[in-house]
């Protein structure tokens, strides 16, 4: 096959004055379309699926929006419309927050009708969940976020971290919010001191068990404990990681349910209550 024709395509390609990053991301997007277009003709789902996971893994590894700064002008968070810039409509384009849009609302609402409280959050990723935590919650409360960057391969999650405490400092949140880098079962914290735990680290079962058993006798006696993750029966409610969490609710049933009650479930996000029955020692 003859390839002459491509030197001048290539020679516009290189005069074309956009960055690199762009013009990656403009070959990114036409490998995604392609993708989508195999995957109708084959009408297969999981293919479907692949071609919406690659699609979001193109337009998210190019896409920062705490840097680009979409978030309300003046920056402050008057009530939950004002996060939608954490947002995407869809799995395959989710943005900042890696929550479905009901998962958020919840979390928001639940960890807003706290007062004076102690949140804590194992995985923060590109701090998506940090600020709609760090924006609900009251004057009094903090929130501890914990996230040892393992999952940085596609974004480096230590200039994620670095735009977080920016957008924090703009919206004035940052006095409520300690980010922590290291292991989520290398934190050590008081029993019953916490209000709120969100567990949403590594979601492969031994890591969600292990998170469990590290952080369960911090919860004070009502405090809420929410896994992400935890449950799969809406279709397409969890991406493609695995479902440690999902396996782990087992064990909450069968074993923890004297300790936690289980009280909601929204999307992919499972809620427990702490009941006042001591651990054994
Ligand atoms: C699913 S992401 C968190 C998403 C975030 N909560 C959100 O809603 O936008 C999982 C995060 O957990 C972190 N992680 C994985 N294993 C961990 C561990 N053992 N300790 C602390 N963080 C961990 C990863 O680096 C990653 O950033």
């Amino acid at each position: 096959m003859k390839l002459g024709f491509l030197k001048p395509l290539a020679r516009i390609w290189a005069a074309t004055p956009i960055g690199r990053r762009h013009k990656a991301f403009l070959l990114s997007s036409l490998a995604t379309r392609d993708e989508l277009v195999r995957a109708l003709l084959k009408r297969d789902p999981n293919y479907c699926v692949r071609a919406l996971f690659w699609n979001y893994f193109y337009s998210s590894t190019f896409r920062n929006a705490l840097k680009n700064g979409s978030y309300p002008d003046p920056p402050v968070v008057r009530g939950f419309e004002d996060l939608t810039w954490l947002f995407a409509s869809h799995y395959a384009n989710m943005g900042i927050a890696l929550l479905n849009l009901d998962e958020a609302a919840y979390l928001y609402r639940l960890a807003g009708s706290l007062r004076q409280a102690r949140l804590a959050e194992i995985g923060r990723y590109k701090g998506g969940s940090t600020f709609l935590l760090a924006a609900a919650i009251d004057e009094g409360s903090t929130l501890l976020s914990v996230d040892n960057h393992s999952e940085g391969v596609v974004h480096d999650l230590k200039e994620q971290d670095e735009s977080l405490k920016r957008i924090l400092e703009i919206f004035r949140l940052d006095g409520k919010v300690d980010l922590v880098v290291g292991d989520s079962t290398g934190v050590r914290v008081d029993p019953e001191s916490i209000d709120l735990l969100f567990i949403d680290g590594d979601h492969r079962y031994e890591s969600v068990r292990r998170d469990y058993h590290h952080w369960k006798e911090a919860l004070k006696p009502g405090g809420h404990l929410l896994f992400h993750d935890a449950d799969n029966s809406r279709p397409f409610s969890i991406g493609d990681c695995p479902l440690g969490a999902v396996d782990f609710m087992r064990d909450m049933r069968e074993t923890e349910s004297r300790f936690f009650t289980r009280t909601k479930t929204v999307g992919s996000l499972v809620h427990f209550v702490r009941t006042t029955v001591p651990f054994a020692r």
